[in-house]
């Protein structure tokens, strides 16, 4: 479809929008129209006209006037135009989205801050007649926020959360295009990237120390693909300098990178909440997917992980997998209801460039129309097995326009996950591609981010550290 818009102000949101109703190979953004054979007219003045032209003929014909006094603080005119196009989409369609005119990211962040002006009842309004989200959608984010609200209302004042990125794999999975490297190739780099993070961590201590720890999140790639020499130094030199973290995650993604010996060092190195994740149960599917997985060993290795009593263990799951079905999602979710772990994330597949599956160019119409009734199944079973869903995010390139969602049982919420998306404290991202956010009040945040290959992350580790050390000390009143 070509769209003439004549405020480019507005040209990423409304791409965002439309990409998520019709994907963006669909849409083409022309300067003119004078071919009236297929375009969206969208003229923003005092008003907003939307027309739709097909064969020359005209299909769709909206004036709204005086957008301005249609307009406020939360409903801004990007949004109104939003739900006007959308409204189009619909009528024209029949084609809409369960998210309204949120396209962001961070949807329950959305919530809170509704939340806090007009209270629950004002802010559900909001959402659903003027951002045209559904009703479930609604539920969701209002509940998740007000669960968070526990979490983020006990936060220390000038409190942070330290992530650390260990970005190696023993392979690579074909849905993955996170930065990482594979173990066997790059095992030379483990010494220098380790004494490197650690330089880091020391380098920036000092500037941290009129702030509070939070909570710790070693997360990558797959930091037990590290030897248990190495973890062990590295979380040494964490416990010894980093004390009274409420919560300390190590990612231990992988299988294939456990032992029961490696276990019992992260219980030893005052691991709380670990990470052990099927992404699904089926074999024929972890095949397609390229990622190396023996269920059994699996298995054994959480129940082990249950004896050595961690606090928390998470495991994520991927719906919209390539060829898996409702019976293929019931059947892992039969085996996650016996393991019973206190965190459950459920991911919807995104295909992303530098995938293997994106080159892959598979056909995923199927699965694309599967995710909505996978995400209705995860719901219930969660409904059904006291998870509660207690954070959720966004991504481009998701199938079917749709989310990831965090579960827990009650009170086993993960800290981390919760004030990282919701921006609720300062993250200071440490290692390869690591992202900072510094919070400065009035809704000021600062981002960072580390150079995401190796060799630039290396070689320019001093002045990353300058930066961050900057943007740490800096103050907005
Ligand atoms: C950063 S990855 C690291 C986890 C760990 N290396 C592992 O593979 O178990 C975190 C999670 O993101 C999810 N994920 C990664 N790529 C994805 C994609 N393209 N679409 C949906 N989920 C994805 C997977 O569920 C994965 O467990
Ligand atoms: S999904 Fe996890 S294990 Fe697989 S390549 Fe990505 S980070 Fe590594």
């Amino acid at each position: 479809m070509k769209i003439y818009l004549n405020d480019l102000n507005y040209k990423y949101e409304v791409f965002e929008l439309i990409r998520s109703l019709i994907g963006k190979e669909n849409i083409e953004f022309v300067d003119d129209y004078k071919s009236l054979d297929d375009i969206l007219i969208i003229k923003i003045h005092e008003d907003l006209e939307v027309k739709y032209y097909l064969n020359k003929e005209i299909k769709y014909n909206k004036k709204i006037t005086n957008t301005k006094i249609l307009v406020d603080e939360y409903f801004k005119e990007k949004m109104l135009i939003k739900a006007e196009v959308l409204k189009f989409f619909k009528e024209e369609f029949n084609i809409s989205s369960d998210w309204g005119v949120l396209t962001g990211i961070r949807p329950v962040k959305v919530a809170h801050s509704l939340i806090n002006q007009f209270g629950i009842e004002g802010a559900r309004k909001i959402l659903r007649d003027k951002m045209l989200l559904k009703e479930n959608k609604v539920n969701l984010i209002t509940s998740i926020s007000t669960i968070q609200d526990n979490y983020i209302n006990r936060l220390k004042k000038n409190s942070y959360s330290l992530y650390i990125n260990i970005p190696f794999c023993p392979t690579r999975c074909d849905y993955c295009s996170f930065s990482t490297l594979k173990i066997e190739k790059h095992k030379n780099l483990v010494p220098i990237y380790i004494e490197t993070i650690i330089h880091e961590l020391n380098s920036l201590k000092k500037y941290l120390s009129g702030y509070n720890l939070s909570t710790i999140y070693i997360g990558g790639g797959t930091p037990t693909t590290l030897n248990e020499d190495s973890l062990k130094y590295l979380l040494t030199y964490i416990n010894e300098n980093f004390e009274n973290a409420t919560e300390f995650t190590v990612e231990a993604g992988r299988e294939d990178t456990l032992s029961y010996e490696k276990l019992r060092l992260l219980k030893e190195q005052k691991i709380s909440r670990i990470s052990l994740n099927p992404q699904t149960f089926k074999s024929d599917t972890l095949n397609l997917i390229g990622r190396k997985q023996n269920n059994e060993e699996l298995i054994k290795r959480y129940y082990e992980a249950k004896e050595l009593k961690f606090s928390s263990i998470n495991m994520d799951l991927i719906i919209g997998l390539p060829r898996e079905n409702l019976t293929d999602l019931e059947n892992t979710l039969k085996i996650v209801k016996d393991l019973s772990p206190e965190n459950l994330t459920i991911h919807t597949l995104a295909v992303k460039k530098g995938s293997k599956i994106s080159e892959r160019s598979l056909n995923l119409e199927d699965e694309k129309n599967n995710v909505l009734n996978m995400m209705d199944m995860v719901v219930d079973f969660a409904s059904q097995n006291d998870f509660i869903p207690y954070y959720l995010y966004r991504q481009k390139q998701i199938l079917g326009n749709m989310e990831n969602i965090g579960f827990s049982k009650q009170g086993k919420e993960c800290i981390y996950n919760i004030t990282m998306m919701e921006e609720a404290e300062n993250i200071i991202g440490i290692g390869m591609g690591a992202s900072s956010k510094f919070i400065k009040g009035n809704n000021m945040i600062l981002n960072h981010r580390n150079y995401m290959n190796m060799k630039d992350y290396l070689e320019n580790i001093d002045n990353l550290l300058l930066k961050k050390i900057e943007l740490l000390g800096e103050k907005y009143d």
